[in-house]
């Protein structure tokens, strides 16, 4: 039978004109296929979050551009840019804190913007399709590398815990935090996970159980607040988590409850690494409080999932969707490069300065 792993989360359907993505707001229970086809139903579809995971809405993002730019009939290249800039801002509009929406909207842009001598519609879509089919390919293999390099940080038979979704159904393979589980799994490490549930959109109940389990991966799923209960009986030997956007600093964005995690495990000794590709690493982004941290409806705290509402009328929420981990709490970012060690703001700058120009 068909795994959720063997679905893509994210596919360019190039003859309908149309993103294919499995519909993550419906699973574990319903794997639902969707058709993304308008600029709303892709800016939906973000906020939404039918898909999610930053990597995986950068690949979104690039093909989304390259689709509403498709059938341009722009006559000159500055008509074309006008068009561009319309689409991109509205898609970038779609979720604040995950910079890899912005990086790979960027990304293309400067794609774009090579052709500006000689304007040639065909060509300039053809060099769009191009950039973002490489996007999602280059996602895959920084993921694999970013699984071999927290590989080496764990041994086999360990207890490995993880906070939120930053697994496969968050890129398009092996996930990032979930990229180490998964190789190591395929050499016979025999981890033991534990996956926070992830309150208030359950990712880790709904997402990364669901696919640790149906990999084969020893899974156990924890409510958020027993992080500390499994750290203090010496069950977890390392914590990977993802990340939304790493500032230049080491702060990290992720999932809301991550720099909880982060405090326990500072508490119990335990390793606490934040899996990151380098698209998620924003230098222009000081520290965690430049980070625009989202916002989202109280009723997701109040009232979803639950067969009926679990608080009171009209009391206040306070629902941020991330937060911030201070550097101080990393034991080490764990990139396609290598692992990036403290003081962040020196091996972060090296790193770029090495492989990313
Ligand atoms: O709100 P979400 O589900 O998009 O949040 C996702 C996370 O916080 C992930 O950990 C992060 O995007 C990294 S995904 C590899």
């Amino acid at each position: 039978m068909k795994s959720i792993l063997d679905y893509e989360t994210v596919a360019l359907l190039d003859e309908q004109d149309a993103i294919e993505i499995i519909d993550q707001t419906k699973l574990p229970g319903t794997t639902q296929l969707i058709l993304l086809k308008t600029g709303e139903e892709i800016w939906n579809a973000i906020y939404l979050l039918q898909v999610r995971g930053a990597p995986a809405i950068g690949v979104t993002a690039g093909f989304g551009i390259y689709l509403l730019m498709k059938h341009s009939t722009a006559a000159d290249y500055d008509v074309f840019m006008k068009e561009f800039h319309e689409k991109k801002d509205y898609l970038n509009s779609s979720r604040p804190t995950a910079v890899n929406l912005s990086w790979a909207l960027n990304r293309m842009e400067r794609k774009v913007e090579q052709a500006a001598d000689h304007f040639d519609l065909t060509e300039i879509i053809a060099i769009m399709k191009k950039e973002s089919e490489t996007i999602k390919a280059e996602d895959i293999d920084v993921c694999r590398r970013i699984g071999e390099n927290g590989l080496a940080l764990v041994k086999p038979g360990d207890g490995i815990l993880t906070h939120c979704n930053a697994g496969q159904l968050a890129t398009c393979k092996y996930g990032t935090a979930t990229a180490p589980i998964y190789l190591g799994h395929e050499r016979g490490y025999h981890f033991h996970v534990f996956c926070d549930e992830t309150r208030p959109l359950l990712q880790g109940a709904r997402l990364t159980a669901y696919e640790l389990q149906s990999a084969g991966v020893d899974t156990t799923l924890i409510c958020d607040n027993m992080s500390a209960s499994v750290m203090k009986q010496g069950l977890v030997n390392a914590v990977f988590v993802g990340c939304d956007r790493v500032a230049a600093n080491g702060d990290t964005a992720n999932k809301i409850g991550t720099s909880v995690v982060a405090t326990v495990a500072a508490r119990y000794h335990v390793p606490f690494y934040i899996c990151a590709p380098t698209s998620t690493i924003d230098m222009n982004t000081k520290t965690g409080d430049d980070i625009h941290i989202e916002q989202r409806k109280p009723e997701e705290v109040t009232e979803m999932w639950y067969k009926e509402r679990m608080a009171p009328e009209g009391v206040k929420v306070y629902n941020p969707a991330f937060d911030v981990t201070d550097h101080e709490l990393i034991s080490g970012i764990v990139t396609e490069f290598g692992v990036l060690r403290a003081p962040f703001d020196k091996s972060i700058r090296e790193m770029f300065d090495r492989y990313k120009h």
